[in-house]
């Protein structure tokens, strides 16, 4: 997730923004000052495999506005990037900022669960870095006419694709009570899910429910006195629900991220930033299917085929820092998970290494046995790099 201030003058970073100026196209609302979440983070995680010589493809599974995309090509002058989004808007708004770079990107109106088609079409059968930064981009929250925000009055639509899909007004006018109420309390975790549900059911009854403010208004009333008081404002996990709903999120990310690891090169590197507890599980699982082995837990060696295929890069999941969070207050729940995939054999042939080194060394403690004078230092390791014996925990 990015953040775009309105503050009037077009900056990124601090400096006048070249694209507006080489392209024809209104940018309107979108002046103001661009912070995506964990640039530099993500910058340094995908620089090894996007910086390794001669052309490489980096797929940007949630291009929005561009901020994390425009950095990656910036840094990466040999990079072709492959930008998916769902949201014809931001789309828009990527084209113009990326112009400059026009020779190497596709920009390919998709969901990001059709990766692997969008990379048959573009003939590229592996890719070398995946980016996804999860969630709604600021331009569709502060739109005042998608209906993503509580705070703003707005028709209930809340599609990140406004070309196909059914809208947050049918799922709250059409959705029977116990399925109303399992949405609010899996996907927006609200304790007062049930009491909403008969709320908007009792309501509709009336009349159809069209207005973001209408159904914020429905549901402040409906929580207790007390609970209206803490975490944030009342309508905000209910909101949060009805998004991940209309638009099938989880559904996307659980199909998209295997899809997405499939397709990276030895070497290539995925990072994800999740920004609720169900995004972050999903890639925790995904990735863990990843970097064990999947063979008998009681055999001795690996068997071929059941070796881990990717390592993790972060241990569990990372969190911003405080100055990110000030700069950025939508980073706040941000969680990053990167991972690289592995050669097996390589990996077979490092531990068989590191076993002869370490008999070596054990040798030449043992009186007698002392014939090796070589240097101590590890053939399997490189400067400042953990192994999986270390455990990079999830
Ligand atoms: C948080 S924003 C990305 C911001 C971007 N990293 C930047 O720096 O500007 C997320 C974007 O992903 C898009 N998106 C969300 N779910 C998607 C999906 N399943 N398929 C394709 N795009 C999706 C949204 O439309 C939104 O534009």
């Amino acid at each position: 997730m990015g953040i775009w201030r309105y503050d009037g003058v077009a900056r990124r970073a601090g400096r006048e923004d070249e694209s507006r100026s080489t392209v024809g196209v209104d940018m309107g609302e979108l002046r103001g000052t661009h912070v995506p979440v964990l640039l530099e983070r993500c910058l340094e995680l995908l620089a090894p495999a996007l910086g390794r010589g001669g052309r490489t493809v980096h797929v940007d599974a949630t291009l929005g506005l561009a901020g994390h995309a425009e950095a990656v090509l910036q840094a990466h002058p040999d990079t072709v990037l492959v930008g998916l989004d769902r949201d014809t808007e931001a789309l828009a708004h990527a084209r113009v900022r990326l112009a400059r770079f026009a020779d190497r990107i596709h920009l390919e109106h998709a969901v990001y669960d059709e990766l692997p088609e969008v990379l048959d079409r573009l003939g590229y059968s592996t890719v070398d870095g995946v980016l996804f930064d999860l969630g709604v981009s600021s331009l569709q929250l502060d739109a005042p006419d998608r209906g993503f925000a509580y705070a703003q009055d707005a028709p209930l639509d809340m599609r990140m694709d406004q070309t196909r899909g059914v809208t947050a007004e049918e799922v709250v006018n059409t959705y029977a009570h116990p399925d109303l109420a399992r949405v609010l309390r899996v996907y927006g975790e609200e304790k007062f899910a049930g009491r909403i549900a008969s709320a908007i059911i009792r309501e509709r009854e009336r009349g159809r429910i069209t207005s973001s403010a209408r159904l914020a208004e429905l549901i402040r009333d409906s929580i207790p006195a007390p609970a209206r008081r803490t975490g944030g404002h009342p309508a905000k996990r209910t909101f949060q629900a009805l998004r991940i709903e209309v638009n099938r999120e989880l559904a996307a990310l659980e199909a998209a991220l295997p899809a997405a690891l499939d397709r990276l090169s030895v070497g290539g590197r995925l990072v994800v930033l999740s920004y609720h507890s169900l995004e972050d599980r999903l890639t925790k699982q995904a990735l863990a299917d990843r970097v064990r082995s999947t063979g008998p837990i009681d055999l001795p060696v690996e068997l071929p085929g059941s070796e881990p295929t990717f390592r993790l890069l972060s241990r569990g999941a990372e969190l911003p820092g405080e100055g990110e969070v000030e700069a950025n207050p939508r980073a706040a729940s941000v969680r990053l998970r990167a991972a690289e995939r592995i050669d097996p054999q390589a990996r077979r042939q490092g531990r068989t290494d590191r076993e002869r080194y370490r008999r070596r060394v054990k040798g030449m403690h043992q009186p007698g046995t002392g014939t090796a004078t070589g240097s101590a230092s590890d053939p399997g390791r490189g400067p400042g790099e953990t192994t999986d014996e270390e455990g990079e925990g999830t």
